[in-house]
């Protein structure tokens, strides 16, 4: 902090994330899927989170289409552009994390770069909390299924920089969890994600 803002000190927490994950009854954790548009990331979110909700779980959720209509309702698709909206929900998921929540995060975010500087967020010894998520699901299918018509718009040329079409999606290299939506359900992807935060003690 004190490199990027010289004057300004950094407010400690009255209740530190200890003390808050003892009371909680769990860790806190940051679950990020990432993943071409269409693939489903905040169907499963939500699914993951209806879940951790029933278990009494303190969840946060950050998702692309709701968070360019106010935190980052002035970016567009440019690669500074998406850099910078996932530089800001990765500083939101931080605070998010150092306040007990395990909060999920649905962004295509298309660079390894800019994950991994998400995951670097987060304290060394707790960076095992971090789930990288690959909502896989090939680019045909993201584009028949086209729930927005985006895809249509985007060969059209009336959308430019669209991921898989006219923008780059860097897979994730090593993430922790992959859930292919174009063979599994809903249901089969929320269990190998909550199976995953119970793994790594986090629920
Ligand atoms: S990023 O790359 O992480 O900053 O993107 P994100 O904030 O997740 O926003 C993606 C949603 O915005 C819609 N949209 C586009 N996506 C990709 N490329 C372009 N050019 C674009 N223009 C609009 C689209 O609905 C994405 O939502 P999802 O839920 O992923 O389909």
């Amino acid at each position: 902090e004190a490199e990027s803002s010289p004057n300004v000190t950094w407010e400690g927490l009255s209740v530190p994330r200890e003390e808050r994950e003892k009371q909680n009854g769990h860790k806190a954790g940051v679950v990020w899927l990432t993943g071409l548009s269409g693939a489903g990331k905040s169907t499963i979110a939500k699914a993951v989170e209806e879940r951790l909700f029933d278990a009494d779980v303190q969840t946060m959720m950050l998702d692309g289409d709701n968070v360019r209509h106010g935190l980052s309702g002035d970016l567009g698709f440019t690669p500074a552009d998406r850099t910078e909206n996932i530089r800001r929900v990765s500083e939101v998921a931080r605070l998010f994390f150092e306040q007990g929540n395990v909060t999920l995060c649905s962004f295509v975010s298309p660079y390894q770069e800019d994950r991994d500087r998400a995951r670097e967020l987060l304290p060394e010894d707790v960076r095992d909390r971090f789930l990288e998520v690959h909502v896989d699901c090939p680019l045909e299918v993201c584009k028949e299924r086209d729930t927005k018509g985006l895809y249509e718009k985007a060969e059209a040329g009336e959308i430019t920089n669209f991921t898989g079409v006219s923008a780059p999606y860097e897979a994730p290299e090593d993430p922790d969890v992959v859930v292919n939506t174009d063979e599994m359900g809903v249901e089969a992807c929320a269990d190998q994600i909550v199976e995953a935060l119970e793994a790594r003690g986090i629920v």
